[in-house]
């Protein structure tokens, strides 16, 4: 895309000044499937989902009591929320987490970011600080409960007093984009089992074909205040369809 016309879409974002570079790995930025090449349009609403993260984590800024001098972005991938907060963030410390190795030092490369390379096994993850802030983007999406459990304990515990975590869930949004036909790349019959066991039990989960342990969630806000009283955590606010009009944004405090 054309860098004069992606600056002056930068700021109109009130964004002057962000790293614009992406990866040619970066998933995140849809590519038009015939010739794999990203439209404009696609490049705009990346930068957007970077801009309405971004409106969320100051809304946690201006909750927390402390300064915030270490960030967490779980998980990272190649940096499109990550640049964000190193545009708000200019000196701090920011940690980028990730399964996805490329992703992880590419936003330690061109963000200035510190590496943690992720697992499967969330018990084999270990951070060396104890963060004020942390932002995650869509990987609770993609878990059933009990990898669901696990996230949570681990950015709880790695959390300072105080700290916010925020963290992006699908909800009622989701499901309405289901009722019109959106498939979220599942089959007919596995979408209803999804909404049935969000509406029974608050938690809906289906591993994508071919890829057992990594799926589509849909999570109700009574299991966030069910897990609040199994954690040493409080739910300050949920944020119906707060990122992009489209997910979910949930602020935790550690209390
Ligand atoms: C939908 S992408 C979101 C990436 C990024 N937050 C963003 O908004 O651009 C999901 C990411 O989760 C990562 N992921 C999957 N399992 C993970 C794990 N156990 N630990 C850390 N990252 C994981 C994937 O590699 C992928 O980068």
């Amino acid at each position: 895309m054309d860098d004069q016309q992606l600056q002056k879409f930068i700021a109109s974002l009130a964004l002057e000044g962000l790293v614009t570079q992406i990866s040619d790995a970066d998933q995140m930025l849809a590519r038009d499937h015939a010739e794999n090449i990203p439209s404009e349009q696609n490049y705009f609403h990346y930068f957007r989902v970077t801009k309405s993260a971004l409106e969320n984590i100051e809304r946690a800024k201006d909750l927390l009591a402390q300064d915030i001098k270490y960030i967490l972005d779980m998980p990272s991938g190649h940096g499109r929320v990550l640049r964000g907060l190193r545009w708000l963030f200019p000196t701090q410390t920011i940690y980028a987490c990730d399964t996805n190795i490329d992703g992880v030092d590419f936003c330690a490369e061109n963000f200035n970011a510190v590496k943690v390379y992720s697992s499967s096994d969330l018990d084999q993850v270990k951070f060396p600080k104890q963060f004020d802030l942390i932002w995650c983007g869509s990987l609770i999406t993609h878990f059933n409960q009990k990898m669901a459990y696990d996230l949570l304990k681990l950015f709880i515990n790695n959390l300072a007093t105080q700290g916010i975590l925020v963290i992006s869930s699908h909800g009622d949004t989701v499901i309405r984009r289901m009722i019109n036909g959106e498939t979220y790349g599942l089959k007919q019959n596995h979408l209803y089992d999804l909404i049935n066991d969000y509406y029974r039990q608050g938690y809906g989960y289906c591993d994508y074909a071919d890829n057992s342990g990594y799926g589509l969630s849909l999570i109700d806000k009574s299991w966030f205040e069910k897990m609040s009283q199994q954690m040493n955590f409080q739910v300050l606010e949920y944020r119906d369809a707060a990122w992009d009009n489209h997910q979910d944004i949930i602020l935790i405090k550690k209390v």
